[in-house]
């Protein structure tokens, strides 16, 4: 069957009123199908004069969710939104919506043409549009400034937050909050409009209240916060259209959503949205996870603590050990000032705190966690105590609990050979704030039970983190990749950059922070420990990337908790570490090298080429299951701009052949560090992409 001859809209005739019903499972999404089902449906019942009014709602979890976003970037199917709304506004038979769940983009919109609004309790609205590159492109930016004015428009629009039911009502973009069911709501609104309780109304016969301040202010706010995207700016040009005649405004909207949608952002930003769901797909997806309720976590440092604050927010009950009594008060310190860092930020009530708190215990014994169903071992990485606390886990731990280490780079496999049920153990690596991060990379064992995979997925779900499943090697995805990339930063440095003009260019490119910031916020300590633990491993034709951040450290400037690093961090002012500078040039001089000048652009290509050179390999060792894994541990925990879709997304609007060409020419400078991998070079001759590789091709 072609889509397009998919019954998905039903008409039925109660009394005076037509309930027609949109039903395109999961989310009502407005394929082509359902827009030609509600186009006739309204069509006939004007033609026919069968009913006093239409009532519009939707069976299933939730209103319509938007356009349907799979059919961007494919040929357009009519009828197009915005026409199939502007007929439906001309209706001489009054349309009211009765919206439930979730009622985004196109499916507000659809709404916003109707000539009534009622919601049904537990409703959120909203305009997602600029989280995928887009902006309301079928009326959203003409006819909500002419029901709820400027201000509103431009929030929703610009943050694409989501604005619960009595918000919404009270902005004026519901005109009823109602109870029940959304058939049984439907035939009562219907009544309620014959009877005149709801007035039904034309919205483009609606004047908007110009605003010309809170247009300025919007333009600075995006000119500062997403100096990168192209949406924000154009939706607001909509917007600020909506003062004069519908018509034109209507067509500046079209203009700007069509432009927009034929942008990489847009297709870098649906990436990143369907990637987030594409890493669910595992393959012990099938597996029945196990039952998680109580939970225990040895460690109570920064990533237990936040370890521990994530699965007390998911209302799940934490046994927090550490060795010591004062450790294990800090720890429990650490959990509450996060707690309260929630209230702070409107996230938690001072009453759900309070509740999460209860949840909580302390212990100085590994024996307090005899009961849990799962323990989540984060404490200091070496393998040795990795093993002494997994041995005796394995003494202490019920049968059946789950066994996982919060480890970043150890091996998986060597921590499980020291328990009797290597099949319970399984990497859980969180990313700090543990719970603020949204990314937890699930480290799946040669042993590992199908089950136990599948409740590291089912526990992600549940702590409202994106699970990404990466297999046993140093670093696993992220922070393997990151170990060879972050070495073309120092590089650059000691050929002649400045780390300020790698941060620039970096940052220009869209990372929220360069490289060297980033090792500042972090700790240059951490990287400096790392290269002393490898350095016995290091190969001897390997150029040495650490020379610099080595004297930096030597120093005792390990970045913004010392002060100092690469920058130096006075008061709130920020500025580059002149010291480090003097460095610099001594690195050079005892490596012989002649600084030369990069360009913003040089520095962007070879970092990103080095990005995409291990996350190819990663891919090619079967340690990320698909390109669009690593994708999303990079999206989701590296901080990588998400209009670019993630590393392999970027490489694929460059090209394969391009990227060899591009490693080889690097590689006459450095041939052990430049290599290219086999994956890419197959794909540079056959032609093939990471993303037909994500295709399964
Ligand atoms: N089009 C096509 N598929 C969609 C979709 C959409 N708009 N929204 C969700 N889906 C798919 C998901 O990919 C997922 O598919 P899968 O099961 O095969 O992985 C399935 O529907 C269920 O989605 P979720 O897993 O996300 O379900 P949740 O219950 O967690 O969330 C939701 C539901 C809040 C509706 C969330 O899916 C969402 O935010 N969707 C996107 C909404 C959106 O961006 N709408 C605007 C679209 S653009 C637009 O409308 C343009 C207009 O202005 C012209």
């Amino acid at each position: 069957m072609q889509d397009q001859d998919i019954i998905s809209v039903t008409t039925e005739i109660v009394g005076d009123i037509a309930l027609v019903c949109v039903d395109n499972p999961p989310v009502n999404a407005l394929s082509v199908h359902v827009r030609r089902g509600i186009q006739d449906a309204v069509a006939e019942i004007n033609a026919a004069q069968s009913a006093k009014v239409i009532v519009l709602y939707a069976a299933g979890r939730t209103f319509i969710a938007g356009a349907d976003i799979t059919e961007f970037g494919k040929p357009p199917m009519p009828p197009a939104l915005p026409d199939l709304l502007n007929e439906m506004e001309q209706s001489k038979i009054p349309v009211v919506c009765v919206l439930h769940g979730t009622a985004l983009g196109g499916g507000l919109e659809v709404a916003l043409a109707s000539h009534a609004r009622v919601g049904i309790k537990g409703l959120r609205i909203g305009l997602p549009e600029v989280l995928i590159g887009l902006l309301p492109g079928a009326g959203g930016t003409q006819r909500v400034p002419r029901l709820a004015g400027i201000p509103v428009a431009l929030d929703m629009s610009l943050s694409g937050r989501q604005v619960a039911a009595k918000e919404a009502l009270g902005m004026g973009l519901l005109d009823a909050l109602e109870d029940g069911e959304p058939r049984d709501v439907a035939l009562r609104a219907g009544q309620d409009a014959l009877d005149g309780k709801i007035k039904t109304r034309r919205t483009d016969l609606i004047d908007t209240t110009p605003d010309d301040a809170a247009l300025e202010e919007a333009r600075k706010m995006v000119a500062r916060k997403f100096p990168n995207l192209v949406s924000p700016q154009r939706c607001i040009e909509a917007i600020a259209a909506s003062t004069g005649p519908i018509s034109e405004g209507l067509k500046i909207e079209r203009k700007a959503f069509m432009d927009c949608l034929d942008t990489p952002q847009r297709a870098g930003l649906i990436h990143a949205f369907f990637g987030e769901r594409a890493v669910a797909n595992i393959p012990e997806k099938k597996a029945t996870p196990r039952d998680i309720n109580a939970v225990g976590v040895i460690g109570g440092g920064t990533m237990g603590s936040g370890i521990a604050t994530s699965a007390l927010m998911s209302g799940l009950s934490v046994t927090l050990v550490e060795v010591k009594e004062d450790a294990l008060e800090r720890g429990i310190a650490t959990i509450t000032k996060n707690l309260e860092g929630g209230v702070k930020r409107g996230k938690l009530s001072a009453d759900q705190r309070d509740q999460m708190l209860a949840q909580l215990t302390g212990a100085t014994d590994l024996a307090a966690l005899s009961d849990v169903d799962l323990v989540i071992e984060a404490v200091f990485e070496q393998m040795e105590i990795k093993k002494e606390i997994f041995t005796k886990l394995d003494a202490v731990c019920k049968k059946g609990a789950i066994l996982a280490s919060n480890t970043s780079y150890l091996d998986i496999n060597e921590i499980a050979a020291q328990t009797s049920r290597p099949e319970d153990v399984i990497g859980l690596h969180f990313f700090s704030p543990a719970h603020i991060m949204k990314l937890l990379e699930i480290v799946v064992g040669e042993k590992t039970a199908p089950e136990v995979v599948a409740s590291g997925f089912a526990l992600a779900k549940r702590l409202k983190k994106i699970g990404v499943r990466a297999g046993v090697c140093d670093g696993f995805i992220g922070n393997r990749i990151l170990g060879h990339y972050s070495k073309t930063a120092s590089y650059l440095v000691l050929d002649g950059a400045t780390p300020q003009q790698v941060d620039d260019a970096l940052e220009a490119f869209g990372f929220a922070m360069g490289p060297h910031k980033v090792g500042d916020l972090a700790g240059l300590d951490i990287g400096w420990m790392t290269r002393k633990r490898k350095a016995a491993t290091r190969s001897a034709e390997e150029r040495y990337a650490g020379a610099v951040a080595d004297r930096i450290c030597e120093n005792g400037w390990y970045g913004r908790k010392t002060g100092r690093g690469y920058y130096v961090y006075d008061e709130g002012d920020m500025h580059p570490n002149a010291e480090v500078a003097k460095i610099i040039d001594e690195e050079r001089a005892e490596a012989g090298v002649t600084p030369r000048s990069f360009t913003d652009e040089e520095i962007v290509d070879r970092y990103m080429t080095a990005m995409i050179s291990e996350a190819a390999r990663v891919v090619e060792d079967g340690i990320a299951l698909r390109p669009v894994d690593v994708d999303v541990v990079f999206l989701s925990g590296y901080g990588f701009p998400r209009f670019r879709g993630g590393p392999l997304h970027y490489a694929d609007t460059i090209g394969a052949k391009e990227l060899v060409r591009r490693i080889e020419t690097y590689a006459k400078e450095d041939a052990h560090y430049w290599q290219v991998p086999e994956i890419l070079r197959k794909m540079a001759e056959t032609g093939k992409s990471f993303d037909d590789i994500n295709k399964g091709g």
